[in-house]
This record gives C-alpha cells, structure tokens and sequence, in this order.
C-alpha cells in the first residue's frame, strides 16, 4: 500500500538512485519515508522551517523505523544543509515564489551537479522565470492529477546558459512535451486564466505590455494544443 499521494510519487520517479536526498518543506516526511523504502536513497536529509512539523515528520519517520537513515532538521530553506551534503534535492507543495527564494539563498545549488525537483502549487509561471533568468535549465516537466488538482513538477540543473525561449515557456514549461492527458488538461487550464487575465487588463494602459505577451504567448499555446 503505498503511504504517498500520486503528488509526491511523480516527484519520487524524477530521482535517480543515490545516497542521500535533501527534503526542503519535508511537512510529514512522507516523501523521505517513501524514498528510504523503496531503495531510491539510502539517507535522506529532511528540513522544514516549523517545528510542529517536524514533530509530526519524527513520529512518522519513528513509526517506520527509519530513525538512522532520515534525518530531521530544523532550518530555513537550504540553510540547513552544507554544500555539496546531497547533490538531489526536492522541495515540494509550497508557492512558487518561495521555492524561488529558496533556491536563490543558495548560491551553492547553481551546480550542474545539482538536480532540482520542484513542485510549485501556485505561481509556477514565476518559479520558471526564476530559473531560466538565473541559468537552469528545467530538463523535464510532468503534470500530475492528484487529489482533484492537476500540478507540475519540474527537473533543473544549473547550466549557466541564460537560453532564449517563447514568451509562451514561463506558462506552461516543458509540459506540452510530455503529451499526456495530465500536461493537456494542466496546459488547457493555464489557457484559460491566461484569457480570463487578457479580458481584465485589456483597456488598462499599463498593464499593455503584459497584454502583448499574454497575447503573444496564448497564440502559441493555442496553436501547441
Ligand atoms: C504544504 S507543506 C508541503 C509538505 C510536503 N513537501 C508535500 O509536498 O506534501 C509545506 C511545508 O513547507 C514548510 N516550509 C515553508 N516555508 C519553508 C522554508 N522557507 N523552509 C523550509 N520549510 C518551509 C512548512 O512548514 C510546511 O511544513
């Protein structure tokens, strides 16, 4: 019977096998406890900001017997790891905006030895800014049905290469790529806030320039689905 949500499992089938993972915003510590089980890391470093949570996180990780090989700590962000301490870390179920302040804390995550699995649940156009502006590069993007939503999750690497892409890549990502019934109904949703968007600011004067790009990037979405 498997103890993690369909959510946490698309996040858990980007990792590749290796020793130790680093859980940011860990809550439960159900995705540790899901990795540790199923062999996809043999330790895994699990942070979240409040202490409520990690109390919940020992009780789980304790009722599991995974005492020695999931770690708790009590820290923000990244802050609690050293560098180079897991070189896979996932930060799951928190805004986009804030797992783009996580990751721009960290200096030391812009590595292309450093892989990034990250699960916005709101403002996931902003987190793609972020990254591609700063020089990673999303290597694949799923969309996943879960519990009634529909949500992505990203891959990324650091490159450096601060590439060009459409006005349409911050909206929906890789997503179209991977031609699932998920990524459609994530990109069709997306079409219709961008539209319902375009319909509020199209006679203000300073939101024109948004206008533009929202047209511009709806045309192509339009014409990718
Ligand atoms: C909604 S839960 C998500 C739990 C789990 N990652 C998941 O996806 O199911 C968000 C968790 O992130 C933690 N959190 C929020 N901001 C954080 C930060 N800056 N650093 C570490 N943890 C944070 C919260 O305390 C909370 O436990």
């Amino acid at each position: 019977m498997p103890i993690i949500s369909k959510r946490l499992q698309a996040a858990a089938n980007l990792l590749t096998k290796c020793k130790s993972v680093a859980d940011i915003g860990t809550d439960h510590a159900l995705l540790p406890i899901h990795l540790v089980r199923e062999g996809i890391a043999k330790k895994v470093i699990a942070c979240d900001i409040a202490k409520g949570p990690l109390d919940v996180a020992r009780a789980n990780v304790t009722r599991f017997g995974l005492d020695d090989k999931i770690e708790l700590r009590l820290a923000n962000g990244l802050d609690g790891l050293a560098p180079n301490e897991c070189n896979q870390i996932t930060i799951l179920g928190m805004g986009g905006e804030t797992i783009a302040d996580i990751i721009g804390a960290a200096d030391w995550v812009r590595d292309k030895n450093v892989t990034l699995i990250l699960q916005p649940m709101s403002c996931d156009d902003r987190l793609r800014e972020y990254l591609i502006t700063v020089g990673f590069e999303i290597i694949t993007e799923v969309a996943v049905s879960s519990q009634g939503r529909v949500y992505t999750v990203i891959k990324a690497n650091f490159s450096g290469d601060r590439k060009t892409y459409g006005k349409e890549f911050k909206y929906i990502g890789k997503l179209p790529q991977s031609n699932s019934d998920e990524a459609k109904a994530f990109i069709k949703r997306r079409l219709n806030s961008m539209k319902k968007c375009m319909a509020e600011i199209e006679n203000i004067e300073r939101k024109k320039a948004l206008y533009d790009e929202l047209k511009a990037a709806t045309k192509t979405i339009e014409k990718l689905i």
